[in-house]
């Protein structure tokens, strides 16, 4: 195999957030604790991107960076030719990562105490970028249909008011990896234009899709939308490279692309980070390659893990997972309370994970689990897991 995904890489003392800093989630978790939280892999990026960090250091002076047009063209070419999404660069705005994007849309689209939606239980960070800035969270909860998280439109409905301004989408959804077929995205776009909101479409997982699905980018199954439509976009994800914190807006109507740069502005971010940029870069233009040889992997281990749940775990549901690394496990049929739960996990187990309750309501009694690790990880921490709820 021209990528080894087996590796076990020691990430130990690598300043990494998921290794190095489990004491965000887990105080005094033991020695050996395996850590299934925070989305990023333990796998090396694509040889490019590798490559493009080593010239860099090579070069030795890393001064302020200037001209995007590289990156933007690779993105640009890697969504047409990914996505089938022909975009004009012009429509771009890059930030600081994905939440800064969610935040200063929320800044530059809604005033404090305005309403925004989001699909809960829905990625952390959603709900906290609506209360740090002073707005009103209204929680849509996702529908359990057969299995999977279904939109529940008719009643949002009766949740929102004039005051509803913005709608916060996670497409593919994190947590529970559903990939949102066009028909649920032209409803939401429609839903959006008869109540006059603003759509955010966070489609930062959009390349981490498996076999049988098909990202739908919701600007071209939903166009009627795209005047009041921010996509956002990002390679830190597909290409394990989060640390960069680089990201990037597509917004086609002009008006409100400069109610977003002028806030982006206000908030003393005019520049772009040239690690990240040249990072970005080399990864779209190279990193098709790597990507395929990856998702393979991950859809491996996302069926390793279904099936020893399924086996060894009475009375614990994983999610069927179409898109993302992120395992969303139910553990209400064991009948334990949740604290026990996390208790089992974390201190029998040694599992750093995300607890569900987290994700907002429908969260309770569910755990997420990253399992982009190699394989023999992965089997340890299920082999503990059985062993914590046996
Ligand atoms: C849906 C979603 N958006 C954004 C992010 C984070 O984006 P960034 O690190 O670029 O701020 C994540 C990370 O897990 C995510 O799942």
């Amino acid at each position: 195999m021209p990528f080894d995904f087996d590796e076990l890489i020691d990430r130990h003392g690598t300043h990494s957030t998921k290794w190095d800093d489990i004491g965000r989630v887990l105080q005094d978790p033991a020695p050996d604790t395996i850590p299934m939280w925070v989305a990023d892999m333990d796998f090396r990026s694509p040889p490019a991107v590798n490559e493009a960090g080593s010239a860099l250091a090579d070069h030795g002076v890393h001064g302020y960076f200037g001209d995007d047009s590289g990156y933007k063209n690779a993105m640009a070419d890697w969504l047409a030719r990914r996505h089938g999404w022909a975009v004009d660069t012009d429509w771009m705005t890059h930030t600081h990562g994905i939440v800064s994007a969610l935040a200063l849309s929320i800044q530059a689209f809604s005033e404090p105490g305005d309403g925004v939606v989001v699909f809960s239980p829905v990625y952390h960070m959603f709900a906290h970028m609506v209360h740090a800035n002073q707005r009103r969270l209204i929680e849509s909860p996702l529908k359990q249909i057969q299995g999977r998280y279904e939109m529940d439109l008719d009643g949002l409905k009766g949740q929102i008011d004039k005051a509803t301004k913005i709608v916060l989408l996670c497409s593919p959804h994190n947590p529970g990896g559903r990939v949102w077929s066009a028909a649920e995205l032209r409803a939401l776009a429609d839903f959006c234009l008869e109540n006059d909101l603003i759509l955010v479409s966070d489609e930062i997982h959009q390349d981490l899709v498996f076999e049988g699905a098909k990202h739908q980018v919701t600007a071209t199954v939903a166009p009627q939308i795209m005047d009041r439509l921010i996509t956002c976009v990002a390679g830190t994800k597909t290409f394990n490279i989060a640390g960069a914190l680089t990201g990037t807006t597509l917004i086609s109507n002009p008006e409100m692309r400069e109610a977003f740069r002028a806030r982006k502005m206000a908030a003393g971010l005019p520049a772009n980070n040239r690690f990240g940029m040249v990072a970005c870069e080399s990864a779209y233009r190279e990193g098709g390659p790597w990507l395929d040889a990856l998702l393979p992997y991950l859809q491996g281990n996302r069926d390793r893990f279904d099936a020893f749940v399924a086996e060894n775990l009475p009375g614990i549901r994983s999610m069927h997972l179409e898109a993302t690394y992120l395992a969303w496990l139910d553990f209400s049929g064991t009948g334990l309370p949740q604290q026990e739960i996390y208790e089992r996990i974390e201190r029998k187990a040694r599992i750093a994970i995300n607890r569900g309750d987290k994700f907002g309501t429908g969260g309770e009694n569910w755990v997420r689990f990253n399992f982009a690790c190699p394989r023999a990880r992965l089997d340890e921490a299920l082999d503990r897991l059985a062993e914590a709820f046996a």
